[in-house]
């Protein structure tokens, strides 16, 4: 079960580190605490696109995700957490994957600008419940509270 507080403490104590560093260091903690989480990766929004900062699992062709495009293009279009229990119900969906069965995709936001997303691919189905959209969201918050004012 991912449990934010002990991540958010050790990015609170990253305040001098690069913003590179704090985005790789949550990747690698949140796909080190759960077996679900096979695909980990957090896009930074530049413009319209989102760009594929950090991840881990398999690699993937999607480096770059016009927003409106995919579920993480859609969430940051509606300003809004997306949690896809099952990624084949949802036609704008982008497969990075053939083994990925669900997906739960988190806003990093700063005050009301959106810095990217979070994205998270299970082979399981219907992998993410309350509690991860609700840890996802405290380290997102802390995301965004560290690298809003870097971000410019
Ligand atoms: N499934 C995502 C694309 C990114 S991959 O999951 C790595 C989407 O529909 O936006």
């Amino acid at each position: 079960m991912l449990n934010a507080e002990k991540l958010t403490d050790e990015l609170l104590q990253m305040t001098d580190a690069q913003p590179d560093l704090i985005v790789q260091r949550a990747v690698q903690r949140i796909h080190e605490q759960g077996a679900r989480y096979d695909w980990v990766g957090i896009y930074l929004l530049s413009g319209d696109l989102l760009v594929l900062h950090s991840y881990l699992g398999l690699a993937t062709d999607l480096t770059r995700i016009r927003v409106g495009e995919g579920v993480c293009g859609m969430a940051v279009a509606e300003g809004r957490d997306m949690n896809v229990p099952d990624v084949e119900a949802v036609d704008y969906y982008l497969a990075c994957s053939a083994e990925t069965r669900s997906e739960i995709v988190v806003l990093i936001r700063h005050d009301e600008r959106i810095l990217g997303v979070i994205d998270i691919d299970s082979d399981t189905p219907a992998a993410f419940g309350e509690d991860d959209e609700r840890e996802l969201r405290r380290i997102a918050d802390t995301l965004g509270e560290l690298l809003g004012p870097r971000l410019r």
